[in-house]
């Protein structure tokens, strides 16, 4: 038996308490919560709604995690549907519980699934990440097997179409 340790932080109690307590699961059933800056924990949290998502059709799970600027982490898995092209990305999931939720801007992003490799965002994805992401946010890729890569948005999307572009835009054309 360990002997128990005379003089233990507070931090280190509630750490030892949550780790015991079943609540940050029950409290990851609703798609937004509130952490701190950390990659791992970002991937944890990407891995856990992976197990909510709904794809029968093609059988690939994938879970994605946001910590928005504002500090809060949002969460969405995919959800396929019967009529293919219906189905959505865990990416856009998360994307769409931020705005939901309020906040306005993403800070950190991961992304997990079971495949040989870190599963990249899809190009439709890349765009989404970046209509709400500064260029040097960083996307952690993971497998549920433990491979990792961080890129940030800009590498992910080279020579994004962004606003700069619609400079010349006619906005009161019909
Ligand atoms: N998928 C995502 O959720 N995110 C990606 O970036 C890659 C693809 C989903 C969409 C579909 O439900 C399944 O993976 C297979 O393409």
């Amino acid at each position: 038996m360990p002997r128990p340790f005379r003089h233990r932080s507070r931090i280190y109690e509630r750490c030892c308490t949550a780790l015991r307590s079943p609540a940050p699961r029950t409290r990851l059933d609703i798609t937004t919560h509130r952490r701190g800056a950390n990659a791992m924990s970002l991937i944890q949290d990407a891995a856990r709604v992976r197990e909510h998502a709904h794809a029968p059709y093609s059988g690939f799970k994938v879970g994605a995690a946001i910590r928005s600027v504002e500090g809060r982490v949002h969460l969405g898995c995919n959800v396929e549907n019967v009529a293919y092209p219906e189905g959505t990305c865990a990416e856009a999931g998360a994307i769409a519980a931020m705005i939901a939720a309020g906040d306005k801007r993403i800070a950190e992003v991961a992304v997990i699934a079971d495949c040989p490799a870190p599963v990249p965002p899809c190009g439709g994805c890349r765009q989404k990440l970046a209509e709400f992401a500064a260029g040097d946010v960083v996307v952690t890729m993971a497998t549920t097997a433990g491979a990792r890569l961080q890129m940030t948005v800009a590498a992910l999307l080279p020579g994004a179409f962004d606003p700069g572009f619609m400079v010349n835009a006619d906005k009161g054309a019909p």
